[in-house]
């Protein structure tokens, strides 16, 4: 086994500001790449209109597949905010619904939304530097950026996961994370409202 992973996936460095692994490949997904995803459409239409930013990089990295077997993806949040809802990852199922993941905090601050498969129970977690957070199998999860600088992470989970982006495409998340007194809060997702 161990003879089957390269050396440059025994060891990465990345770069804590850029969020990147040298001159590896990332995904880039930009406001348009997030259509239906925001609350208020009305506000997305017009930040759109205006421009088309960046949103968010992952550099996945997968050095083995198999039975116990890990991936994971480093990742960079930009700031910002579409009416009042924070700028966010697409968010997905895992397709293998058993598989959880651990999320660790680098730099910035934000915030993960996490909604259970079966009884939509919604959760709020903090997501910052020297930080940790779980998520649970057969459970949607989406990344916010809360703060007002680029937010860094890693996500680390089994290399059957897979990644299921239909349903939430179908339905979205039940709730959705604004601002409000200037403070992270969990509101109820009202699609064309804010
Ligand atoms: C992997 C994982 C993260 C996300 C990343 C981007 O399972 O949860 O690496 O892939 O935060 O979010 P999505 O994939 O929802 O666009
Ligand atoms: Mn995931």
């Amino acid at each position: 086994m161990l003879n089957s992973i390269s050396p440059e996936d025994l060891f990465v460095a990345f770069g804590l500001d850029s969020a990147r692994i040298g001159e590896r490949p990332f995904v880039q997904r930009r406001l348009s790449d997030l259509r239906g995803c925001f609350a208020d459409t009305a506000a997305y239409d017009a930040a759109l209109a205006a421009e088309d930013p960046v949103l968010y990089e992952v550099t996945a990295v997968e050095p083995a597949n198999g039975d116990g077997q890990l991936h994971y993806g480093l990742g960079i949040l930009y700031p910002g905010k579409i009416g009042d809802e924070y700028f966010l990852t697409k968010g997905h199922y895992h397709s293998h619904r058993p598989a959880a993941e651990v999320y660790v905090g680098l730099k910035g601050e934000g915030a993960m939304l996490l909604e259970d498969e079966h009884s939509s129970e919604s959760r709020m977690v903090p997501l910052r530097a020297n930080s940790v957070v779980y998520v649970p199998g057969h459970t949607a999860h989406r990344t916010l950026n809360t703060g007002d600088t680029p937010l860094v992470y890693l996500g680390i989970y089994p290399s059957n996961a897979g990644h299921d982006y239909g349903a939430i495409a179908d339905k979205n998340f039940r709730m959705t994370i604004v601002e409000q007194n200037g403070q992270p809060a969990l509101r109820e997702r009202v699609e064309g409202r804010g």
